[in-house]
């Protein structure tokens, strides 16, 4: 299958993709996470990106783009894949199509994960993610690890991510609204678009996702 996840910052976006990802045994394939991956690297282009995600603006989409395709073209993700974070605007998305007529692949499903405002600034207040890996996702209250600030999974410290600040979450807010948004217009013209609550225990945000793939 081939899915793409959208909501807005806090969401729940990467958390659900894990389990997602993991019942459908398709990889996850957050371009945040790749970018994060890129900026304890050292990497030139994660000293790019660092500077627009701090200020909480889009990484600029030609070096979004191929970073995702070269993503998508990798073997693990020949038999499907689960997007998350991408694409996040009507270039990314059109690129995305075209990605996928070349490749003559079709998505099978776009879920929108709608959260209030309020409840979205409660998770990223409280989110703890990994140094090692920024898709090992925690929350303070929510969703603790077993032991303060050790990841379950990898033992690697937890920390507050740096865009995660109350300013840069508004502005990723506003540009979520004024950006992102308007993909799922642009997919509910492809009929691809089931809209979900998130509220609720993850494992029951999980299964409303599965069931709106059918897979419940
Ligand atoms: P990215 O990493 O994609 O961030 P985001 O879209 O802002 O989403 P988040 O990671 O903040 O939230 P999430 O929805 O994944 O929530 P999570 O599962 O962690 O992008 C970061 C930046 O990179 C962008 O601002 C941009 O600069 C750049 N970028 C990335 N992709 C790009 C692209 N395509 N183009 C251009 N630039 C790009 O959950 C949040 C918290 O809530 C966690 O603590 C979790 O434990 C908790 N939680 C989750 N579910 C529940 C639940 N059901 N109940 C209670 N708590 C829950
Ligand atoms: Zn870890």
């Amino acid at each position: 299958m081939r899915i793409v996840l959208v909501g807005p910052p806090g969401a729940g976006k990467g958390t659900q993709a894990a389990y997602l990802a993991e019942n459908l045994a398709i990889p996850h394939i957050s371009t945040g996470d790749l970018f994060r991956a890129n900026i304890s690297q050292g990497t030139a282009l994660g000293v790019q990106a660092k500077e627009y995600m701090n200020a909480g603006h889009l990484v600029p989409d030609e070096v979004t783009i191929g970073m995702a395709e070269d993503r998508m073209t990798q073997e693990d993700a020949a038999g499907g894949f689960l997007l998350d974070g991408f694409p996040r605007n009507i270039g990314q998305a059109e690129a995305l199509d075209g990605f996928l007529r070349t490749h003559d692949l079709k998505l099978d499903a776009v879920l929108d994960l709608e959260v209030p405002e309020d409840e979205v600034v409660k998770r990223i207040a409280g989110r703890r993610i990994c140094r090692n890996d920024s898709s090992h996702v925690y929350h303070a209250e929510y969703s603790k690890p077993k032991t303060e600030g050790v990841c379950d999974d990898c033992g690697g410290e937890l920390y507050q991510r740096e865009d995660d600040s109350e300013e840069t979450v508004r502005k990723r807010l506003a540009v979520y609204h004024s950006e992102t948004e308007p993909i799922i217009d642009y997919y509910k013209a492809q009929g691809l678009v089931t809209t979900l609550s998130a509220l609720g225990a993850v494992q029951e945000v999980t299964a409303r996702a599965m069931q709106a793939i059918g897979r419940d």
